[in-house]
């Protein structure tokens, strides 16, 4: 039925993290606790908890301690709590709990990369190169996220060689895993296409994830695109929230509900319940005070309150 679709594919929920890195109210690290728990009891198995970044620089990320500590006791076997680390400071601050797999964020295009980790592409990877070995050397997974792979802020469209060369570049240091992210929802497919053609030369589609804003509302259409080229796993943000303060413009994540309701929808697996799914979007968007931005979370209230 789907031959040329994966059977099962893994979502990775990034709402505590990318979710919520952008919203100028600060989130309570309660709350923050309440949706990652929300999260697993609707059966994602993998999640971006916090980033080990410099409070400066993103405010909302400055109880990564607190977090991690308050998940401690109820953090469950089956499933893979992430971290994001910029450097060696971050990862000395994130062993302490353990994170299962760190995330090294690098860019495709260099203005990006300095305005959003405050050094050039070849300079990440160098502060990268010592952060993936001593995670590797504590059992830890590393997975290395490249941010505008189609398009960027502040230098419009990329070129897909930028792509080959930076995931060749986290390959080389230890990434296991690459995401290729469409920070600003830019992204049309064959665009989308052709940055993980690039990321391909240096990867195996089994190691790619895609990580699509939804800006421009393309970024469905987008994951259908990568899962024909064969990519089982997505970075998504229940709710559609998201957003990255280095990228002014950028809205949310498409939303894991509608990602988990099309791919069930193509018989493919996710192992999450799309109606606890609804429960933890609808939490965390009324404290939020904003108004749910899934498609298939606002038809499926609706339907239930008609
Ligand atoms: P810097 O200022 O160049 O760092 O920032 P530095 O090494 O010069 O240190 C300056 C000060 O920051 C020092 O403190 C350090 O200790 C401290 P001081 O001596 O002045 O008191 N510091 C830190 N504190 C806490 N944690 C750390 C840390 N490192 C240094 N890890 C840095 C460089 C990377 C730290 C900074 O630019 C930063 O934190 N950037 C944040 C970037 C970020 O989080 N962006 C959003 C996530 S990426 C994203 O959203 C894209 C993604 O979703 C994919 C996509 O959609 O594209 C993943
Ligand atoms: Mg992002």
């Amino acid at each position: 039925m789907n031959n040329a679709y994966p059977n099962h594919v893994t979502i990775v929920d990034v709402s505590p993290r990318d979710g919520l890195q952008n919203e100028s109210m600060t989130v309570p690290t309660a709350i923050k606790q309440a949706l990652i728990e929300d999260l697993t009891k609707a059966g994602v198995k993998k999640i971006e908890t916090t980033s080990f970044v410099s409070p400066k620089w993103v405010p909302q990320m400055g109880d990564n301690n607190e977090l991690m500590t308050a998940l401690a006791a109820s953090r469950s076997d089956d499933v893979i709590y992430s971290v994001l680390v910029p450097n060696m400071r971050g990862f000395d601050d994130a062993i302490l709990h353990r994170p299962d797999e760190v995330v090294i964020f690098a860019s495709a295009s260099e203005t990006f990369s300095q305005k959003n980790i405050n050094c050039s592409i070849d300079e990440s990877i160098e502060r990268f190169a010592p952060v993936a070995a001593a995670a590797k050397a504590q059992g830890i997974k590393v997975r290395g996220v490249i941010s505008c792979t189609v398009g960027c802020p502040y230098e419009g469209e990329i070129d897909p060689n930028q792509v080959a060369y930076v995931t060749k570049r986290l390959v080389e240091i230890g990434a296991e895993q690459i995401g290729i992210a469409d920070t600003i929802g830019v992204g049309t497919p064959i665009k989308v296409k052709k940055a993980l053609a690039a990321a391909l030369e240096y990867i195996d589609i089994a190691h790619i994830s895609g990580h699509f804003h939804d800006t421009y509302g393309q970024a469905l259409s987008n994951t259908l695109a990568a899962l024909e080229m064969g990519v089982n796993e997505f970075d998504t943000s229940v709710a559609g929230l998201g957003g990255c303060p280095y990228a002014k413009g950028a809205t949310g994540n498409v939303a894991t509900e509608d990602v988990v309701y099309m791919l069930h929808g193509m018989g493919i697996e996710t192992g999450i319940d799309l109606d606890k799914l609804v429960v933890a979007g609808e939490r965390i968007s009324e404290f939020l005070g904003r108004r749910n931005d899934s498609n298939v979370a606002r038809a499926l209230i609706n339907k239930r309150s008609a």
